[in-house]
């Protein structure tokens, strides 16, 4: 059984995309042990609630400088000792003790076509506007394993979704999560939990 912690900082579609698959029998072998949010207001955390799952909050605001957050996030990580640990909207930079004590056992999704649209400042909503401003044609979502750089980690899984010529932001956004999103994260923590995954180096192969 693959035991995992979803981190989300928002919304939580793609936690609910991964509960719901869970429900669905989409993805096997997994059980989520708890979500943690940075944002204590997140519609994530009600609807983690909601499915009964236990719920924590840990913010950098609470933490007199970055590294003393660090020290307790990572230490809270290692407590709850998940197999895996999955950033579903997650807008908070790993500490890097976390990258190692969990070296490829962090994935995140990213909403663009990496290495297009991602790094320090490409989060939410101004990856697709970026997108938009620079006139792709198509873009799309990435599930990739977690380094120390930012969106830089080797790369699981990535799914296309056209630009239509009268997208905005808000409407790209929503078909990247309906036709990539939803669909990658969840098949890629199914991979994982049926060991369907090898890393060799900085590359994943499917078995
Ligand atoms: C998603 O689009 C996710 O890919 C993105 O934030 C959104 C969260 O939505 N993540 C990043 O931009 C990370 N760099 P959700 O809370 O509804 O799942």
């Amino acid at each position: 059984m693959l035991r995992i912690v979803v981190c989300v900082s928002g919304g939580g579609t793609n936690l609910q995309a991964i509960m719901d698959a869970i429900d669905e029998g989409r993805i096997t072998n997994t059980e989520i042990l708890a979500v943690i949010s940075n944002n204590e207001r997140a519609r994530a955390l009600e609807r983690a609630r909601s499915h009964g799952i236990r719920s924590l909050c840990i913010s950098p605001r609470s933490y007199p400088d970055r590294e003393t957050f660090n020290r307790a996030f990572t230490d809270r990580m290692t407590e709850l000792a998940p197999d895996m640990v999955v950033l579903a909207g997650f807008l908070v930079r790993i500490p890097p003790q976390m990258v190692h004590a969990f070296s490829n056992r962090i994935v995140n999704i990213h909403p663009s076509l990496i290495p297009s649209f991602c790094g320090v400042g490409y989060y939410g909503l101004k990856v697709h506007e970026k997108a938009l401003e620079r006139g792709v044609k198509v873009t799309g979502a990435t599930v990739h394993f977690v380094n120390e750089g930012m969106d830089e980690g080797p790369i699981i899984a990535q799914k296309p979704v056209m630009v239509e010529q009268d997208d905005t932001p808000e409407s790209l956004q929503r078909r990247v999560m309906e036709e990539a999103e939803w669909v990658l994260l969840p098949r890629v923590i199914d991979d994982i939990a049926n060991g369907r995954l090898e890393i060799r180096g900085d590359h994943v192969y499917h078995r």
